[in-house]
C-alpha cells in the first residue's frame, strides 16, 4: 500500500522546461514530496501539453529524493492511458468525473497498476459524483479552476465545496486542491479540509521556488 500524498504539490507546467531536471531539483530541495504532472490530449482540454514521456523524464529524480510523482489526466477515456503512465513512474494517476463513462472502471484500472487511485471534480461538478466511489479512490482532486491553463485566479466557492466534500468523504481520502494556489488560499483550502496543494505559477514564477514550497508548507500548519 502506498503512502497517500500530502503537502505542496509543485506543478511543472509552470516550470521551464528547457531546465527541468534543475527545476524539479529545486523544488524537491524545498521540501516537496509531491510533484504535478499536468497532461492534457487538446479534445478534454484545449490545450497538449505532456504525455508518459515526461513522466518517465523525472521519475527516478523524484523517486530518489523520497517524493512522488502525481499525475493529473486532463484527457478523455483516461482508462485507455492508464497503464502507459503507470509504466513510466507515476504513483497516483488522477483521471476526471467528466472524462469518461467507466469512471469507476478508471479508478479501478489505477488501482490494479498499482497507484495510488484519484477523481477529480470540475468547479461545476457537484461533490456527490464521488459517492458512489468512495471505497473506489485515494484521493479527490479538487479543481480551484477550470481545468487547462495555469494562471487563473482561485474560484471562491471551493471552500464550501471543500467542506462539503470532506463531510462526504469522512477523514481518509486524501483532498487535492488545484488551480490559483498560493500561500493564501492554500492556507485557507486547508482549514476547509484540502491536503494536497498544487502549486504552479505561485512556485515556479516565484524568485526561489524553493522557499516559495517551504512558504506555502508553512501556511498549511500555521
Ligand atoms: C490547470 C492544472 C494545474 C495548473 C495549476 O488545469 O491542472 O495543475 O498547473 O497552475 P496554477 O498553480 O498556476 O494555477
Ligand atoms: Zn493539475
Amino acid at each position: 500500500m502506498r503512502e497517500p500524498l500530502k503537502g505542496v504539490a509543485p506543478s511543472i507546467l509552470a516550470a521551464d522546461f528547457g531546465r527541468l531536471a534543475e527545476q524539479v531539483a529545486t523544488v524537491l530541495a524545498g521540501g516537496a514530496k509531491v510533484i504535478h504532472v499536468d497532461v492534457m490530449d487538446g479534445h478534454f482540454v484545449p490545450p497538449i501539453t505532456m504525455g508518459p514521456l515526461a513522466v518517465e523524464a523525472i521519475a527516478e529524480q523524484v523517486h530518489a529524493a523520497g517524493a512522488a510523482v502525481d499525475v493529473h489526466l486532463m484527457i478523455e477515456r483516461p482508462e485507455r492511458q492508464i497503464e502507459a503512465f503507470a509504466q513510466g513512474g507515476a504513483d497516483s494517476i488522477t483521471v476526471h468525473a467528466e472524462a469518461t463513462p467507466h469512471v469507476q472502471y478508471a479508478l479501478q484500472s489505477v488501482r490494479d497498476a498499482g497507484c495510488l487511485a484519484s477523481l477529480a471534480l470540475n468547479p461545476g461538478t457537484p461533490v456527490e459524483a464521488a459517492s458512489e466511489l468512495a471505497g473506489d479512490l485515494d484521493m479527490v482532486l479538487c479543481m480551484t479552476v477550470n481545468p487547462g491553463w495555469g494562471g487563473q485566479r482561485f474560484l471562491e466557492h471551493s471552500i464550501a465545496k471543500l467542506e462539503r466534500l470532506r463531510t462526504l468523504l469522512g477523514p481518509d481520502p486524501a483532498i487535492e486542491v488545484d488551480g490559483g494556489i498560493d500561500t493564501e488560499t492554500a492556507r485557507r483550502c486547508a482549514a476547509a479540509g484540502a491536503t494536497v496543494f498544487v502549486a504552479g505559477t505561485a512556485v515556479f514564477g516565484a524568485r526561489d521556488p524553493a522557499q516559495k514550497v517551504k512558504e506555502i508548507g508553512a501556511a498549511l500548519t500555521g
